[in-house]
C-alpha cells in the first residue's frame, strides 16, 4: 500500500486504531445544531462478495431498520454519542446543521463510533428515506430555522432493502459501457424502485458508467418481504459482467 502508493496521497499515512468487533449500524441523524433526531437505523454491506468476503466497497447493499440496533442501544447512543457530539460542536463554536452520519459498531463493551460523515450515506439513504413519512422539506425547514425540537418526525413501520448491482471487477478495475436490460424508459423496474448510481442514457438505452451501477430497492411489511421484492427485481435486470451480493440482509434476518 505504501510502496506502490495504492491509495494515492490519502494512503501515505497509517493510523492505528482500536480493533472493534460486533455488528455495524449506520444511524443518520437530522440536527439543527441543538437538537438531534436520529433517523431509522440501517445496515450496510461493505465487502464486495457474499459472506463479507472480498474488498471493501462503498456499499453493496443495505437494509433498514437494523435489528441489531435494539432499544437499549438506541438509548445508549443517544446519551453517550449523539447528544455529546452535537453539544461538543456547539461548545467549540461550530454548531452543525444538516444530516450527520454516525457509523457505529455495537461491541461487547457498548456502542462505539467508527466514523462520522457530514452527509447522508450511500447506499443507506436508499433504504432510510423510503420509510420517512414526514415531508423532508418540513424537516429541512425545521433544521434551518433551528426548530427541530418542535417537529414530530414520523417513520413507517415497514422494512426496506437495497441490492446494489455493480460492474464485474468493482472495486478494482471494471469495464463500463455495457447495455443494461430490464429497465423501462424511465430507468425503472415494475418490481422495485431503481436508483441510478453509475449509468448513462444514450438514444433511449441505459448503459453502465461506473462501479456501482444500480441500487434496486423495495419496501415490505417486514425485512423478508422487502428482500424478496428487491431480489425479484434484481433477477430481471442484466448487463454483461453484472455482479451483486446474494446475501444482503441475511445477517439481519438471523438477528431477527
Ligand atoms: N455507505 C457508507 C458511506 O456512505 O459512507
Amino acid at each position: 500500500m505504501l510502496l506502490d502508493g495504492k491509495f494515492g496521497k490519502s494512503g501515505s499515512e497509517i493510523v492505528i486504531e482500536e480493533f472493534m468487533t460486533g455488528p455495524e449500524v449506520t444511524v443518520l441523524a437530522f440536527t439543527d445544531g441543538k437538537t438531534v433526531k436520529p433517523m431509522i437505523s440501517s445496515m450496510d454491506h461493505k465487502r464486495a462478495n457474499d459472506n463479507d468476503e472480498g474488498l471493501n466497497t462503498g456499499g453493496m447493499g443495505t437494509i433498514a431498520p437494523n435489528p441489531c440496533y435494539t432499544d437499549a442501544f438506541k438509548a445508549e447512543c443517544m446519551e453517550k454519542i449523539f447528544k455529546p457530539t452535537i453539544a461538543a460542536m456547539q461548545a467549540e463554536g461550530r454548531p452543525f446543521k444538516g444530516c450527520l452520519y454516525f457509523g457505529l459498531m455495537l461491541t461487547p463493551n457498548g456502542a462505539k463510533v467508527v466514523e462520522y460523515n457530514c452527509r447522508f450515506g450511500d447506499p443507506e439513504t436508499q433504504v432510510v428515506l423510503p420509510l420517512l413519512e414526514t415531508d423532508l422539506v418540513d424537516i429541512m425547514e425545521a433544521v434551518w430555522e433551528e426548530k427541530l425540537d418542535q417537529l414530530d418526525i414520523k417513520w413507517s413501520d415497514k422494512s426496506c432493502a437495497c441490492v446494489v448491482i455493480a460492474s464485474g471487477g468493482y472495486p478494482e478495475k471494471y469495464v463500463t459501457g455495457k447495455e443494461i436490460s430490464g429497465l423501462d424508459e424511465k430507468g425503472q423496474s415494475p418490481l422495485a424502485y431503481v436508483y441510478h448510481a453509475g449509468t448513462k442514457l444514450e438514444n433511449g438505452k441505459y448503459y453502465t458508467a461506473g462501479g456501482r451501477v444500480l441500487g434496486v430497492t423495495a419496501t415490505g411489511k417486514d425485512l423478508r418481504e422487502a428482500l424478496d421484492k428487491a431480489y425479484k427485481a434484481v433477477d430481471t435486470i442484466t448487463f454483461e459482467n453484472a455482479h451483486y451480493r446474494k446475501d444482503i440482509g441475511q445477517r439481519a434476518l438471523k438477528a431477527l
